[in-house]
């Protein structure tokens, strides 16, 4: 008997399964893509349980005839391409004749589909169990295709022990759906999760529009539109204006020849291009959208084709840098002309979001006063952790005062303190926020007008799992219809002048924590909170804050890092200073 032996085709079909559908968002990748491919110019996207127990799939494309719809479920099955030559100039999404078979070997699988061509909108249904014989029956649809996706993964334990929560499964699903809105703008998309719309983009006119048909106007502002050209690659690009940034990258966005990438080298160029222009520890949202000729990129290199290869990889680089950069800049000496585009309120009269912190117009701004604190000697609240015996005494630091408005000098037991304003308040905030969510006190500032805060498709996800950790932080969120929300409340350490910024960046704080155990993501929130509400660098403070800032934070348990685990304060011993000066 020889040892080595062909598999047969139902376990080749399972290993080839498991390299095309990694999770339910790549199946809804590959569906979507199919209805692009056929010309549809609406798609229609239902998920449930984060797609593992349903994924419906709707377009009004070309649609197939009965005998086409048998072979698609075939593997190698294509109409895209036919010879070598083809896979070279590749201009639809598939060609491999891999995605439908590979779907169907790990779920239950029913594609409904009419090619329009018999007026009684006869149409085919061809059901397909786990890789099973398909069975075909006649049914009725106008022009286009339907494909259902059940019980994913359901024979294949394994990997469905390895697909994360529904709630980050549902969020895969939001941005795969956002990617194929946003490279196909003049094609209808809707995706509802859970029965819930979180998207609906009707057909655009053009990128920009179809931008801000996802994300909303009030998110993303005016955009910086640029293009450039090297070669035979052309780049089309959207950035935010001026102060229009985010937290992190999620903003950013890569299509070459309509497919969305990801790309190493590029997001580089990217991030340097940013870096050069703003200066901060922010990122603008950056859409870009290269066309190349197709022999100068191969997009055949991954399984999922979510990675392209340049050939000239260097020109490309350049391109999108120079240009990225050069819109940056122009977009910031813009925004000092205009006013800053503030929020949507819901209500008519907008007023300005004012804190019950904040201190009256003209003195300087800076840091807000602490709610009141239980004194050392009072019993602490309920559920409150008392300091453990021995705790340490503060040490005894003198502020001398504040250099280029950003670091604070002062004299410690230590030495000489060099401190980081920022980093300092956003670790007494972080502390004093995180120990008062863990003792379940929820202490909230209402917002004199409830503000409107229009959810990308992602955020609707981690709004909905995760409202529990919101409201225990002091928002207070209602919700509207569609992506709509009101905020209504923000948590009272919070001093920030933009409620629906303070919310992006928890929402993405909690979206990044993912699966983490609950104290865990609310030490995420309590950070991220922290930082949006902590004084920044550049920024006068009055020796009295500046006091008060410096007391409060040599009170803090881990006074030397800020949450992110960035160093607080330099400091400088007598002996070093001595020793500098020639003393000893
Ligand atoms: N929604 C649809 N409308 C019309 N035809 C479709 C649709 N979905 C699939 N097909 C047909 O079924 C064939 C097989 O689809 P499948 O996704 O498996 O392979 P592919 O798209 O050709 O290549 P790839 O594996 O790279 O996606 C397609 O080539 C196409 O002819
Ligand atoms: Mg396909």
């Amino acid at each position: 008997m020889p040892r080595i032996h062909k598999l047969p085709s139902a376990v080749i079909d399972r290993i080839a399964a498991g390299e095309v559908v990694e999770r339910p968002a790549s199946a809804v990748k590959e569906l979507v893509e199919n209805a692009l491919d056929a010309g549809a110019s609406r798609i229609d996207i239902e998920i449930d349980g984060g797609g593992v127990d349903r994924i419906l799939v709707r377009d009004d494309g070309s649609g197939m005839t009965s005998e086409d719809a048998r072979l698609a479920l075939e593997r190698h099955a294509t109409s895209k391409i036919s010879t070598d030559d083809d896979l070279a100039r590749v201009a639809t999404y598939g060609f491999r004749g891999e995605a439908l078979p590979s779907i169907a070997a790990v779920s239950k699988l029913t594609l409904t589909t009419s090619d329009g061509s018999s007026p009684d909108a006869a149409a085919v249904r061809i059901r397909s169990d786990f890789g099973g014989r398909p069975s075909r029956e006649v049914a009725a649809r106008p022009r286009g295709t339907d494909v259902l996706i059940e019980s994913l993964f359901e024979t294949t334990p394994a990997r469905r022990k390895f697909l994360a929560s529904v709630e980050a499964e549902a969020r895969a699903v939001a941005v795969v759906v956002t990617k194929a809105a946003l490279s196909n703008p003049s094609v209808a998309f809707t995706l509802r999760s859970n029965g819930r719309e979180t998207m609906d983009a009707p057909a655009a006119v053009d990128r920009g529009s179809r931008i801000l048909q996802v994300f909303g106007r009030s998110t993303l502002g005016e955009l910086e539109t640029f293009d450039a050209r090297s070669g035979s690659l052309k780049l089309a690009g959207y950035a935010t204006r001026g102060s229009v940034t985010f937290p992190n990258r999620r903003y950013q966005y890569l299509f070459v020849n309509g497919r969305p990438v990801e790309d190493r080298a590029l997001s580089k160029a990217i991030s340097q291009a940013s870096r050069d222009a703003i200066r901060i520890d922010r990122h603008p949202a950056v859409f870009l959208y290269l066309t190349a000729e197709p022999g100068a990129v191969d997009v055949n290199v991954s399984p999922a084709k979510t990675q392209v290869r340049f050939a000239d990889a260097a020109t490309a680089f350049r391109l999108v840098y120079h240009a990225l950069n050069s819109a940056l800049v122009a977009g910031k000496e813009e925004r000092k002309l205009r006013s800053v585009p503030s929020g949507d309120v819901v209500a008519e009269s907008p007023a300005p979001y004012r804190d019950p912190f904040a201190v009256p117009p003209g003195a300087p701004v800076g840091l807000p006063t602490p709610p009141p604190a239980s004194p050392k000697d009072t019993a602490p609240p309920p559920g409150v952790v008392p300091p453990p015996e021995g705790a340490k005494r503060p040490p005894d630091i003198q502020p001398i005062g504040q250099h280029r408005e950003s670091y604070i000098l002062a004299s410690g037991e230590e030495g000489l303190l060099i401190i980081d304003q920022h980093a300092a308040h956003e670790r007494t905030l972080y502390e004093r926020i995180r120990d008062r969510i863990a003792s379940g006190r929820m202490l909230s500032q209402r917002l004199l007008l409830r503000v409107l805060f229009e959810a990308t498709p992602e955020e609707v996800e981690t709004l909905a799992a995760r409202f529990a950790d919101l409201a225990a932080a002091g928002f207070e969120i209602e919700p509207m219809s569609g992506r709509s929300y009101a905020i209504a409340a923000l948590p009272a350490e919070s001093t920030d002048r933009d409620p629906s910024e303070t919310l992006r960046m928890a929402l993405a704080s909690l979206a990044d924590a993912g699966s983490a155990d609950e104290p865990l993501r609310r030490d995420k929130l309590a950070a991220s909170i922290a930082c949006r509400s902590a004084v920044t660098i550049r920024y006068h403070l009055a020796p009295e804050e500046i006091r008060r800032l410096i007391a409060d934070w040599s009170r803090t348990q881990d006074r030397f890092t800020c949450p992110h685990g960035r160093p607080v304060v330099l400091s400088m011993s007598e002996e070093e200073l001595e020793k500098y000066f020639k003393r000893r």
